[in-house]
C-alpha cells in the first residue's frame, strides 16, 4: 500500500534518516517505533512532505507520490495526525471537525461554496455526528479545546483525520501524554479502524502500545532500520531489547 524506498534526510551534518526503506501492508496496524531522536517524526514528515527529503522515494499504491504536496495526499485517501495537536482554539470541537473537512472538500470543488451549499452543510453534519461516535467524543462537540483533557483532545484529532475516509491513516504518536485508560481507548479506536479496512501507520515511542494492536513493527534508530517483524519477533530480537533497555540512548 505504503512503499518507503531508500529515504534519507539530513539537516546540515547531521543525518537523522539513512537509507531508510518499508512497506505498510493494505489492511495492516504497521507501527514504526525507536528511541526519542532515532528519527522517526523526521521520516513522518518527509513521507507526508511536511518536512525535507534528502532522498529517497515514495509509492502509494504503486504510484510515485514522491513530489506529491503535502495537501495533495487526502486526496489519494492519506490522512495524518501531528505528533503535537493542530486544533483551533478559537473553534468547538465540532466546528474543528467541520473545518478540517471543509478544507480539504474546497480544494477539490471550489463549487460547493457556491452551489449546493445547504446539502454540503448536512452531509458535512451526518460525517461529523457519525465519526464523533466513532471515536467516542460526541459529548465534547459543542465544547473548546482549552475545556477539554488531552486524552480527549488527541481523539478529536483522529476524528479530524478520518471524517473524510482515507484509506490510509498515518499517526505520529497517537499514544504520547495519554494516560494508561485513554491509551487503552485509543487502541479500540484504531483496532476498529483497521476492522473498517482502513490502513495504518502507527509512529509510536511506546513499546508496550504497539505490541498489542500491531501487525508489524519496523524498529528505526539513529535513522537506521534495526529490526522488523511480528510483535513477538520483535519482542525477543536481541537488537531492540539492548537500544530499548541498554540505556544507550536517551529513550
Ligand atoms: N528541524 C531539524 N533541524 C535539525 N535537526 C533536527 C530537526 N528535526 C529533527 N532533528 C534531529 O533529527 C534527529 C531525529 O529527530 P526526530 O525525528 O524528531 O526523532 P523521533 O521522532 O524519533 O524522536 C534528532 O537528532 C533531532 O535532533
Ligand atoms: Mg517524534
Amino acid at each position: 500500500m505504503l512503499e518507503i524506498a531508500n529515504v534519507g534526510v539530513s539537516f546540515g551534518g547531521l543525518i537523522a534518516v539513512n537509507d531508510f526503506s518499508m512497506t505498510v501492508e493494505k489492511g495492516t496496524i504497521h507501527a514504526l517505533i525507536g528511541p526519542n531522536g532515532a528519527g522517526k517524526t523526521t521520516l513522518f514528515n518527509s513521507i507526508t512532505r511536511v518536512g525535507p527529503r534528502t532522498y529517497g522515494k515514495v509509492y502509494y499504491k504503486g504510484e510515485n507520490i514522491t513530489a506529491l504536496p503535502d495537501y495533495q495526499m487526502i486526496h489519494k485517501g492519506i490522512a495524518r495526525t501531528f505528533q503535537n495537536l493542530h486544533l483551533f482554539n478559537g473553534m468547538t470541537v465540532y466546528e474543528n471537525l467541520y473545518a478540517g473537512y471543509a478544507y480539504h472538500y474546497q480544494k477539490m470543488f471550489p463549487s460547493i461554496f457556491f452551489g449546493g451549499h445547504k446539502k454540503f452543510i448536512e452531509e458535512v453534519n451526518a460525517k461529523i455526528l457519525e465519526v464523533a461516535a466513532e471515536v467516542g467524543i460526541y459529548p465534547y462537540l459543542s465544547q473548546f479545546p482549552s475545556q477539554l483533557s488531552y486524552g480527549i483532545l488527541k481523539k478529536v484529532e483522529i476524528a479530524r483525520a478520518i471524517i473524510s475516509r482515507p484509506e490510509m491513516l498515518l499517526l505520529d504518536e497517537p499514544a504520547a501524554g495519554l494516560n494508561h485508560q485513554e491509551t487503552e481507548e485509543l487502541d479500540v479506536v484504531l483496532t476498529d479502524m483497521k476492522k473498517q479496512g482502513m490502513t495504518i501507520l502507527l509512529v509510536e515511542h511506546d513499546m508496550d502500545i504497539v505490541m498489542k494492536i500491531s501487525d508489524r513493527i519496523t524498529v528505526i534508530n539513529f535513522g537506521k532500520k534495526i529490526a522488523e517483524g511480528t510483535p513477538a519477533e520483535i519482542a525477543r530480537d536481541p537488537e531492540v531489547i539492548r537500544v530499548y533497555l541498554g540505556g544507550d540512548n536517551n529513550a
